[in-house]
């Protein structure tokens, strides 16, 4: 698969089998995340691969909360893997950064045919005590700002692609 091909081929995957993936594949995603361009090449972005169940678990139940769901909704949509990426806030291209590895993260695992979706609300969760309490028991110092966690699993379902709006090119 080329990389537009990949970009054009990539949907957000809600349903996942559950079957872990294997860990050498994880890692292949991630350092895909890590080639990502960042403003002045500082790379002030982070990438936690979060394998122990019960943080996993956690992270899925303040995610739920965060976005007002009721309870025993999974915003993960029981993905069996989930990657968050964290970027400097004191870095002026933060977010852009922290985007773009995202981006990556997605489309490399696209290409190894692993199906993913971006979870939103991390900054909240990492602006809260709870993300704050995390990063503590990982000793990351810094001041971090959550972008997006990724949920990755095998697809069970890849939905079709939503038509492309128009009027959203110019020429000048
Ligand atoms: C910044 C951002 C936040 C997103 N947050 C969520 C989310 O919390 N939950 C979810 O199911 N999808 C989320 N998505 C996925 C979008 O809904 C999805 O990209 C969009 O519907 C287009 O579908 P496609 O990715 O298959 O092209 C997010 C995407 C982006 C870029």
């Amino acid at each position: 698969m080329n990389a537009i091909e990949a970009m054009k081929t990539r949907r957000s995957v809600r349903k996942f089998k559950p079957v872990e993936v294997p860990e050498h594949i994880i890692d292949t995603i991630i350092d895909a995340g890590l080639y990502a361009a960042s403003g002045r090449n500082k790379q002030s972005t982070l990438i936690i691969n979060v394998v122990d169940k019960d943080i996993q678990k956690m992270i899925r139940e303040e995610n739920r909360k965060i976005g007002g769901w009721e309870e025993g909704f999974d915003p993960f949509y029981g993905a069996p893997n989930m990657l968050i990426v964290l970027t400097d806030k004191t870095h002026p291209t933060a977010v852009y950064d922290g985007s773009l590895v995202m981006g990556n993260l997605m489309l490399a695992a696209h290409e190894l045919g692993i199906g993913s979706c971006w979870i939103h609300r991390a900054k909240e969760e990492f602006d809260s005590a709870f993300g704050k309490k995390l990063l503590a028991a990982l000793q990351i110092d810094g001041e971090w700002e959550g972008v997006g966690h990724c949920a990755l699993g095998y697809a069970e379902e890849v939905p079709p692609a939503p038509k492309r709006e128009p009027n959203r090119v110019f020429t000048a």
